[in-house]
């Protein structure tokens, strides 16, 4: 079953990103690590000013701009739907979790094998990070496993529907998101129902309730629901959800267990994007610690 995979570059056009990484560093563009630095910071400010947005647009190279059109004009509420019902009854793979993280780690896009970090190696620095800080070792096993879902990439996903921030469909779009003008090529965007604050949602009724854009967080959710924590649940779920953790957007589709636990999607969001280093961790000699927390949640085997 492991050997090395392309991910589905028949249809360049659907693949715009030369690896998925490369959304990854676009958000730290626009989200740097908080600094005194006036330069660096000014994206994060409290007060920017939409002109830094408009800044912010502007440089962004092309290829991460055809990704989030090509993401927008097609999270609908049917495509949700429809990945959902295709992915969500875990009926395509039964494996070990490290079978999975292995599994992942064969996505060989055009990276730089020599400069670039394996899968296995962001999602380690990411958990070491995390428990050098002293955190609770379920916190730990969601850095491990917190990208494990895009082994969607594997399964001739598109990269729109597996990475990119995630926002709620069938609602309107809030204009917070990054790159908001391409949503006018959506169609939901011409579905009234749709394009009410609450559109197909009760105010309040909590974030369960609401079709999220399809990728690898709501599927990660799925796969490890049984368990994890309902905090390590939450990191997950939400982690690509920056209209929400970092715009604050969406407060009125949120009940009051998501808005306490937001604050473990907080929490856990500066390791996800600060703790890149160049510095490979040693797989191996890692191992049997992650083999002993992986056994402390997990079965042998989960449905993938
Ligand atoms: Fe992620
Ligand atoms: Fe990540």
């Amino acid at each position: 079953m492991i050997s090395p995979q392309k991910p589905n570059k028949e249809n360049d056009e659907n693949q715009p990103l030369e690896d998925l990484h490369e959304w990854e560093d676009d958000l730290l563009r626009r989200y740097p690590e908080p600094t005194e630095d006036p330069v660096r910071s000014k994206f994060t400010d409290a007060d920017k000013k939409e002109e830094e947005f408009r800044d912010y647009e502007a440089d962004t190279r092309d290829t991460v701009r055809e990704f989030y059109r090509l993401n927008h004009r097609y999270q609908t509420v049917d495509f949700v739907r429809q990945k959902r019902d295709e992915y969500l009854s875990l009926k395509r793979e039964r494996m070990s979790l490290w079978d999975g993280l292995e599994f992942l780690n064969t996505l060989v896009d055009d990276s730089d094998p020599d400069t670039d970090l394996s899968q296995i190696q962001h999602l380690l620095q990411t958990s070491e990070a995390i428990r050098a800080d002293g955190h609770p070792r379920w916190f730990v096993l969601a850095g491990l496993v917190h990208d494990l879902g895009k082994v969607l990439c594997l399964w001739n996903e598109p990269q729109w529907a597996v990475v990119g921030d995630t926002f709620p469909v069938g609602c309107r779009f809030s204009d917070k998101i990054v790159f908001a003008k391409f949503f006018a090529d959506n169609p939901d965007s011409s579905v009234a129902e749709y394009q009410t604050e609450l559109g197909i949602y009760e105010k309040g009724c909590g974030l369960d309730q609401v079709l999220m854009s399809w990728g690898h967080d709501e599927y990660i959710y799925h796969v490890t629901k049984d368990y994890l924590p309902l905090e390590a649940l939450y990191m997950l779920r939400y982690h690509s959800f920056y209209p929400a953790h970092r715009e604050g957007e969406y407060d009125y589709l949120m009940n009051d267990q998501d808005r306490e636990y937001f604050r473990w999607v907080n929490a856990f969001n500066p390791y996800d994007l600060y703790t890149k280093s160049s510095e490979p961790p040693n797989v191996a000699e890692l191992r049997p610690y992650y083999d002993d927390l992986i056994a402390e949640f997990f079965p042998s085997e989960i449905d993938f």
